[in-house]
């Protein structure tokens, strides 16, 4: 099947890339031209482990193919997907459309023949008539259908999600689309995904649904660890004794340093938007998000306190910039919160990310960046360990306490057991543990 990728981000780049190894012919298209100029020379803009040699294979093999020219891409596509940003909205915190009516607008100038449009960008119930909208009123004789097909990859672990996914959610009520979406995905379809056909406004309304539950699970047990905190209790083992309940689950109750990411806080904002426009408010995440963006900057205030009070002329070494391991994603990373919070204070920042810092440099000001984590220890007076790569989950523990000038660690992940901490002389800080 002939496939166009319409935006070559982390979630364009990655279905494209899996696309064509099912089998499929895929033209990934962007506007940024710098963008396609690079992965025309094969080099990847953005950091996911596995996506460099999938990217490669199948540009060899003649599948994957790179372009900014859209018009000529679409006209030869049967299957055209929108996977273009959905930021938040500056000041109201909507999902701003701009980049999907203004593909929707680029498609329908160039549709020929039956196509399926595709919306795998996260976008607000309703969008798919809009867009379906935009398409008719640009050209009233294309023979087109608009189909949403949310994504749930996590980056980090984009390949096997994309490749192996839990469901894939088709929302059509045209057959003929829902054939050519069951043909684009049979090679999973055989693996035994689930294929959930829906509604195209239900379908839009799941992917928001299915985040800011996560967003919801995440902040719960990060308000247990608070109370862990006072009342003397192990979060790590509430974590542990309700996770194992079937109906509670056990991922997503890692008590840390509140969610951040290119996901969870937008989505969670824009729901709260749209259950308010239509009069049915979710207040739930509306203090999930509310509790949430409190705690990134109370991370700082945490550091602050470890440090007996102020950090006014100290140096903080912050470990971990990206907003998780395994990505160079910085996009509203607590990292951000946690610095800002500490420079206001009074601290001068070292930090150090082994993907992280190249978008860092763009996003932070007045930050040293360190060539490793022991480079980034020294001469410090406290050390904040902020995102858990694997990298710093085994640290040569003597070596960092000589590296620092006091030997004060603040563990937003739990990485460390917090006796072999204090054995080692550290005073050390984590989250919900005693
Ligand atoms: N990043 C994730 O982990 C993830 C996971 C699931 C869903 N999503 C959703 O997928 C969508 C894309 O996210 P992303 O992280 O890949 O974004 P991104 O910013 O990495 O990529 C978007 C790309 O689209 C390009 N673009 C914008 N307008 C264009 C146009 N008119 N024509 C061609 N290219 C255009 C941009 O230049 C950019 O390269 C968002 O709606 C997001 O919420 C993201």
């Amino acid at each position: 099947m002939q496939v166009a990728m319409i935006g070559a981000g982390y979630v364009g780049l990655v279905s494209g890339a899996c696309f064509a190894d099912f089998g499929h012919t895929v033209c990934c298209v962007d506007k940024d031209p710098a963008k396609i100029e690079a992965l025309n020379r094969g080099e990847i803009p953005i950091f996911e482990p596995g996506l460099a040699d999938l990217v490669a294979k199948n540009v060899r093999e003649g599948r994957l193919t790179f372009t900014t020219d859209l018009a000529p891409t679409v006209r030869n596509a049967e299957a055209v997907f929108i996977a273009v940003g959905t930021p938040s909205r500056r000041g109201d915190g909507h999902a701003d459309l701009t980049y999907v009516y203004q593909a929707a607008r680029d498609i329908a100038a160039a549709i020929d023949g039956y196509t399926v449009v595709v919306t795998k960008s996260t976008v607000p119930v309703g969008t798919g008539d809009e867009v379906e909208r935009i398409i008719r009123e640009t050209r009233p004789d294309a023979d087109f259908a608009v189909v949403s097909n949310p994504e749930f990859l996590r980056e980090g672990a984009a390949i096997a999600d994309f490749k192996r996914p839990d469901r894939i959610v088709i929302g059509t009520e045209d057959e003929r689309a829902k054939g050519v979406m069951t043909d684009l995905y049979r090679p999973l379809y055989l693996n035994q995904s689930p294929l959930l056909a829906m509604s195209r406004r239900t379908a839009e309304l799941t992917k928001y649904a299915a985040n800011a539950f996560l967003a919801t699970k995440i902040t719960f047990i990060n308000e247990i660890a608070d109370l862990c905190e006072q009342v003397g209790a192990n979060v790590q083992d509430v974590a542990r004794g309700i996770g194992l309940d079937n109906r509670i689950g056990s991922k997503f109750l890692h008590a840390g340093p509140g969610y951040g990411g290119s996901c969870f806080p937008k989505d969670t904002l824009a729901l709260i938007k749209t259950a308010q426009d239509y009069e049915a408010p979710i207040r739930i995440v509306e203090t999930v998000a509310a509790v949430n963006s409190q705690r990134k900057r109370a991370m700082g205030r945490k550091v602050i306190a470890a440090c007996g009070g102020s950090v006014r002329g100290k140096t903080i070494a912050v470990l971990g910039l990206t907003f998780k391991p395994n990505t160079d994603d910085m996009r509203d990373a607590p990292s951000i919160d946690v610095i800002t919070a500490l420079q206001d204070a009074g601290a001068r920042v070292k930090a150090y990310d082994p993907e992280g810092m190249g978008a860092a440099k763009a996003m932070l000001t007045d930050v040293d960046y360190a060539t490793d984590a022991y480079d980034c220890a020294r001469d410090a007076d406290a050390l904040v360990l902020v995102t858990e790569w694997d990298l710093f989950r085994a640290l040569d523990l003597r070596r960092l306490k000589t590296a620092l000038a006091a030997p004060v660690v603040v563990d937003l992940r739990n990485v460390y057991r917090p006796d072999e901490m204090r054995r080692h002389g550290f005073t050390y800080v984590s989250i919900g543990r005693p």
